[in-house]
C-alpha cells in the first residue's frame, strides 16, 4: 500500500498573496505529520513563488518524517539541497510561465545533467526520485542514470473523462510501474490525484508514495489541514487494502 507525502507549496502561496508571515507552511507540516503524513514535499521553485529559503531550511530542522524536496536541476537550487540535505529530492522540469509542474522530466536531453546531480545527492546521502511521464525511455534513462525511485506523472490520469480513457491511463501506468520495478526502482505517482480520483491508484500494487497537494489543501479550508489529511490517509489504507 503506498504511503502519502503531502505537497504543502500552496500554504505558501495564500501567505505570499499579501507577502505576510502566514499562514506558515511549517505549521501546515507539523499538522499533516501529526494527520499521519508520510512525508512532507515542497517545490523551491528559482522564482521562489510559494515556498522559500526560509521554509526548507525550517522545515529541514523541525520535520520529523520525510521531507521531499520538489526541484529543478538549476545549480542554485541544486546547492541549496546540498546544504540541507532533505531525505529525498524529486527532480522536475520548472517553466517560470506554468501554474504547476507541467510535464515529466526529460530523463534523455538532460541525461548528463541528471546524472551529475544524481553523483552529488547520493554523496550526500539524499535519495533521488525523477518525476517523469510514463514512458519506456524515462524510465530506462532514469534508472541508467542512478535514480533511486520514478515519479510517475498522474496528470493524464487525473484528466481522463471516459471510462475508457481512464482504463487506458491506468494500464499505462501500470506497465510504467513493471518496468521501473523490474530496473530496480521504487515507483512513486502524483498530480491531479483527489479523493474522487484516488481509489484505482491507491489500490494499485507496488506503488511506495503518493505525492498529492491541491485536492488536499483545498478540502482543508474548510475541514482543516489535519482532518483533510487524515480523510486522504484513510482512502489511501481502504483502498489499497482492496
Ligand atoms: N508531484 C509533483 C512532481 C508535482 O510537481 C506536484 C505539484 O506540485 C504534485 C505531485 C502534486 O500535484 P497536485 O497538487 O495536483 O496534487
Amino acid at each position: 500500500m503506498p504511503v502519502l507525502n503531502i505537497n504543502i507549496d500552496h500554504i505558501a502561496t495564500v501567505r505570499q498573496a499579501r507577502r505576510a508571515d502566514e499562514p506558515d507552511p511549517v505549521w501546515a507540516a507539523a499538522q499533516c505529520e501529526l494527520a499521519g503524513a508520510n512525508g512532507i514535499t515542497v517545490h523551491l521553485r528559482q522564482d521562489r513563488r510559494h515556498i522559500n529559503d526560509r521554509d526548507v531550511q525550517v522545515l529541514a530542522e523541525t520535520v520529523a518524517c520525510k521531507l521531499n524536496l520538489e526541484m529543478s536541476m538549476e545549480e542554485e537550487i541544486v546547492c541549496v539541497a546540498e546544504g540541507i540535505q532533505p531525505e529525498q529530492v524529486t527532480l522536475v522540469p520548472e517553466k517560470r510561465e506554468e501554474l504547476t509542474t507541467e510535464g515529466g522530466l526529460d530523463c534523455v536531453t538532460w541525461a548528463s545533467r541528471l546524472k551529475e546531480v544524481v553523483r552529488r545527492m547520493h554523496k550526500r546521502g539524499v535519495l533521488v526520485s525523477a518525476f517523469i511521464t510514463p514512458e519506456k525511455k524515462h524510465i530506462i534513462a532514469a534508472a541508467r542514470h542512478g535514480c533511486d525511485a520514478i515519479e510517475l506523472h498522474t496528470g493524464q490520469y487525473a484528466n481522463a473523462e471516459t471510462p475508457k480513457e481512464i482504463y487506458q491511463q491506468l494500464k499505462r501506468l501500470e506497465a510504467a510501474r513493471d518496468l521501473g520495478l523490474k530496473k530496480k526502482m521504487l515507483v512513486h505517482a502524483g498530480h491531479g490525484l483527489t479523493y474522487r480520483n484516488i481509489a484505482p491508484i491507491a489500490a494499485m500494487q507496488d506503488l511506495s508514495e503518493l505525492n498529492i497537494g491541491h485536492s488536499i489543501i483545498a478540502r482543508s479550508v474548510f475541514v482543516g489541514i489535519r482532518e483533510a489529511a487524515a480523510e486522504m490517509i484513510r482512502l489511501i489504507d481502504k483502498f489499497g487494502k482492496t
